[in-house]
């Protein structure tokens, strides 16, 4: 069977109201997607598939009041909590490290990838990765990278705005998301996680701030151990240790250096299609880039693209072009002093 095939049956058991053979159909379309690589289609259908067996016991009509009717409410702001809910593309290849911190990464995968054996020797998971470094330098994409790599899903959770909204359900709904993360097997991404410490100090609501700093060291201590938590912080030093105590990996993200650099460059013009129109001069450049994110180094590699190809007199008919690494210095040099200001 093709995948037109798939589609056709469940239109027709979906149309004939046949939950079991549509239920069945979408099975086997999940594991055709699978053997046919594509595989963050079959993850997202796993995960309609999980949702909806959920939903089931609370979507017929519900009495105000009732049991079922909770459990609604209770839905809606769990999904206000979440940010996004992601599959991802990215593999090991798309990211530029140094090697401490590609060895620490291949290892928490594997690690994941070979659950099954850690278990037969009844070893324990290492599932808490914390990942803290200055801004631009991969965390964000690390997270992704991993999510990509393990072909899971990733709840997205910015704890910085969930701080900063509605305090006085935070920590039961902190406790929801990583039930829902631990039932449909997904990847829990807390960016900002550094907001924890922040608001402890400062906030006039200070009781609740610790119940959810509790709550999260609770919930961090029971993490089942095929769950994965992943926090991200621009300042580790926000984080007390009984925070980071609990984490059982900790890598740091630090800027990229000349060798880094050259390979950031190569991954940006990996297609081919643009060269330097003077690789000496190019060179020279990438040294200078030294003490830049690599966020900001990409960004200015792109517009220095772009405007290269706008300066051509019919960029429509070309498929390749020059950079000009003239352009590209300038906004190297606009980057640096934006950032000495
Ligand atoms: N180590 C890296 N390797 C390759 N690209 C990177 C790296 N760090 C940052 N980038 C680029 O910059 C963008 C933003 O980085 P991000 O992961 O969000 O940084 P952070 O979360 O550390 O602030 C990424 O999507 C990617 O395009
Ligand atoms: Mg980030």
């Amino acid at each position: 069977m093709g995948q037109l095939d798939y589609i056709k049956d469940i239109a027709k058991f979906g149309l004939e109201n046949d939950q079991n053979r549509l239920l069945s159909v979408v099975n086997d379309l999940i594991e055709y997607s699978k053997k046919t690589k594509k595989v963050n289609f079959a993850i997202q259908l796993q995960s309609i598939i999980k949702e909806s067996i959920q939903h089931q016991s609370t979507n017929s009509l519900t009495k105000v009041g009732s049991e079922n009717y909770y459990n609604r409410i209770e839905d809606k702001e769990v999904s206000d909590l979440i940010l996004e809910k992601i599959t991802s593309d990215y593999r090991l290849e798309n990211i530029v490290a140094d090697q401490e911190i590609m060895t620490n990464l291949v290892a928490f995968i594997e690690e994941h990838r070979k659950i099954e054996v850690l278990r037969r020797f009844d070893l324990p998971v290492a599932n808490k990765l914390l990942l803290h470094g200055q801004s631009g330098c991969g965390k964000t994409l690390a997270s992704y990278v991993v999510a990509g790599e393990l072909h899971k899903m990733m709840i997205v959770i910015n704890i910085g705005a969930i701080v900063s909204s509605k305090l006085g359900e935070t920590s039961k709904n902190l406790a929801k998301i990583f039930r829902k993360a631990a039932i449909e097997d997904c990847i829990i991404f807390l960016d900002e996680f550094d907001s924890l410490g922040k608001v402890r100090d400062y906030s006039q609501d200070h009781g609740e701030m610790k119940r959810v700093v509790n709550t999260i060291l609770q919930l961090f201590d029971y993490l089942p151990q095929s769950s994965i938590v992943i926090a991200a912080t621009n300042q580790r030093d926000m984080l007390d240790d009984a925070l980071l105590r609990r984490f059982d990996n900790i890598i740091e993200f630090s800027l990229p250096g000349e060798k880094e650099i050259k390979a950031l460059i190569d991954l940006t013009l990996k297609n081919g299609r643009f060269v330097f129109d003077n690789k000496t001069s190019a060179n020279k450049i990438a040294k200078e880039a030294q003490g830049l994110s690599y966020y900001s180094i990409q960004k200015t590699l792109i517009t220095a693209i772009k405007r290269s190809i706008f300066a051509l007199e019919t960029p429509e008919n070309m498929l390749s072009a020059k950079i000009s690494t003239a352009i590209w210095k300038q906004l190297i040099e606009m980057e640096k002093k934006a950032l000495a200001r």
